[in-house]
């Protein structure tokens, strides 16, 4: 594990049935030493590589590279070596052009112990999802719903409520990871449950209707939700939605919200609530976290 990298043994299984909680997967090609902060150390890397790397039969590719620490070289002069290493079709970002759409993308990471270099067995990174034809302001990235899907513990038979369910990202998500439960999204925007409908189409057990969170009809088994974080557009006090979110839980339900700091502080402190795990999360420029709640019993 490195920074964002986890490395694993490969198996055909994880490539033909990849994790949906993972941003993308490369299958890593060659590994030598981290090159150091010299562009010299760079030429040396590449001269270990040129001797390992083993060239693919490949179409138009690009490479993408990420470096940790500051160095005398930057990301496109790493980027360049491997395509002069790998030869062929190779399309440098250097000037800003935008590689063709039909291309393979190899990766490089520099992560300071090592100079990882992998091409992704697949035509679009992992995080992009057949499904999503639409979207809508501070829709949720698809592997977070993944990991919250996932730490609601879905069982078949289960009724999965969504109250601020935007494009339908948490529980069409959810809905891969457990396709035996059921799934109930509202929205007080009708354009929302349009791009959840459209999202949907052809996806069995998922209903969508527009309704206000403040206003919800259970029980349900599991609340999975994202309210908007944002103060000023959206919802500052959330202690009216999370008395709807108690009201139509069952005893034994939970509630995995992803929620800004000052909403998941208020879910702590909330006397129906007893928080089971709190996971923080960088997604698109802001650090909210996974809250995981269980009713509290009244007294
Ligand atoms: C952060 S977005 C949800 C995005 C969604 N997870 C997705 O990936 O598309 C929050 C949603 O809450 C909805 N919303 C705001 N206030 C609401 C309310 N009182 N009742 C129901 N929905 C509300 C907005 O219309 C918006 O679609």
């Amino acid at each position: 594990m490195s920074r964002r990298q986890l490395v694993v043994d490969a198996t055909t299984e994880l490539i033909a049935a990849p994790p949906r909680l993972a941003d993308d997967l490369f299958v890593v090609r060659a590994a030598v030493g981290d090159p150091g902060h010299l562009k010299a150390g760079l030429a040396s890397a590449g001269a270990a590589l040129r001797r390992v790397l083993m060239v693919p039969r490949q179409g138009a590719y690009a490479v993408t590279a990420s470096l940790d620490g500051s160095r005398n070289f930057n990301r496109y002069d790493v980027e360049d070596l491997i395509g002069t290493l790998l030869g062929g079709a190779y399309h440098s970002r250097r000037d800003g052009s935008t590689p063709p759409a039909e291309r393979s993308e190899w990766r490089v990471v520099l992560d300071g112990k090592t100079m990882w270099v992998a091409l992704r067995p697949y035509d679009v990174p992992l995080h992009r999802r057949a499904w999503r034809q639409r979207t809508v302001v501070g829709s949720l990235h698809p592997p977070v719903a993944a990991a919250m899907a996932r730490l609601a513990g879905l069982a078949a038979g289960q009724l999965v409520l969504d109250p601020f369910c935007g494009a339908g990202t948490v529980l069409l998500e959810a809905h891969a990871v457990q396709p035996r439960a059921a799934y109930l999204g509202s929205d007080l925007s009708s354009a929302a449950i349009t791009a959840a409908q459209v999202n949907s189409a052809g996806t069995a057990d998922v209903r969508w209707r527009v309704g206000d969170a403040a206003r919800l009809s259970g029980p349900v088994d599991r609340i999975l939700t994202n309210p908007p974080w944002d103060v000023r557009i959206g919802i500052g006090d959330l202690t009216p939605y999370q008395r709807q979110w108690r009201r139509v839980l069952r005893p034994d339900g939970l509630l995995v919200a992803i929620l800004n700091h000052a909403q998941a502080a208020q879910l702590a402190t909330a006397p129906g609530w007893r928080v089971r795990g709190v996971y923080d999360v960088a997604v698109a420029g802001r650090h909210p976290r996974i809250v995981v709640a269980a009713r509290r019993p009244a007294r």
